[in-house]
């Protein structure tokens, strides 16, 4: 059931048992978008739990930047306004829906992070505290495992591209 499209799907489940030889549900012959959604992989937001996941990575990374000395200067006095565009752009990224668009329209992060002098002392201790971040994960599905190495190391490539290139200053 992992593998299910939950929020892109009408129907929500279907017991295995009750599937014929097409693999479809008993006397049901899918087609078109519903199978296709029946049949798509699961996503990375899927696979860690879903937003649950998203929320906390970004919470354990701003704890850490409230008393960072090179970061705290650059993000607003409140943070949960950042917490929440932060944690709805992973998801989004990672395969969930697209509430950051939603709320904010095309991403376009080089250009919303111009406004802040990002060198490369900025950017070692944004990916120092998103790595530890990274690191201290759990799958939020309720069984607390750590979150698998393939995803952790892809996390940390995009994480580790995006963060150079947002760098903007020498
Ligand atoms: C290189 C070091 C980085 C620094 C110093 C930095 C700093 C900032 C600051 C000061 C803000 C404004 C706070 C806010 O209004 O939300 C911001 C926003 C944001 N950052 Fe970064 N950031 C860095 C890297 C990254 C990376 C690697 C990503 C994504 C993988 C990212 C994603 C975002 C997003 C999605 C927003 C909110 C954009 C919006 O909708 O306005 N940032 N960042």
């Amino acid at each position: 059931m992992v593998g299910r499209n939950i929020y892109r799907l009408p129907i929500v489940s279907v017991p295995e048992s009750t599937e014929n030889d097409q693999g479809s549900p008993a006397g049901v012959t899918l087609r078109g978008p519903l199978r296709e959604a029946m049949e798509a992989p699961p996503t990375v937001y899927e696979l860690l739990g879903g937003q649950r996941f998203f929320d906390d990575l970004v919470d354990r990374f701003y704890q850490a930047v409230e008393t960072d000395p090179v970061l705290r200067p650059l993000y607003p006095r409140d943070l949960r306004p950042s917490r929440a565009r932060l944690a709805g752009f992973l998801a989004q990224y990672w395969g969930g829906p697209p509430r950051y668009s939603e709320m904010r329209g095309h991403p376009r992060l080089r250009l919303r992070h111009m406004p802040f002098a990002i060198g490369w002392a900025e950017r070692e201790a944004w990916m120092t505290h998103m790595t530890a971040a990274l690191d201290a994960a759990t799958v939020a599905d309720g069984t607390d495992r750590r979150l698998p190495d393939e995803i952790r190391d892809l996390m940390f490539e995009h994480f580790n591209n995006a963060a150079t290139f947002l760098v903007n200053k020498d």
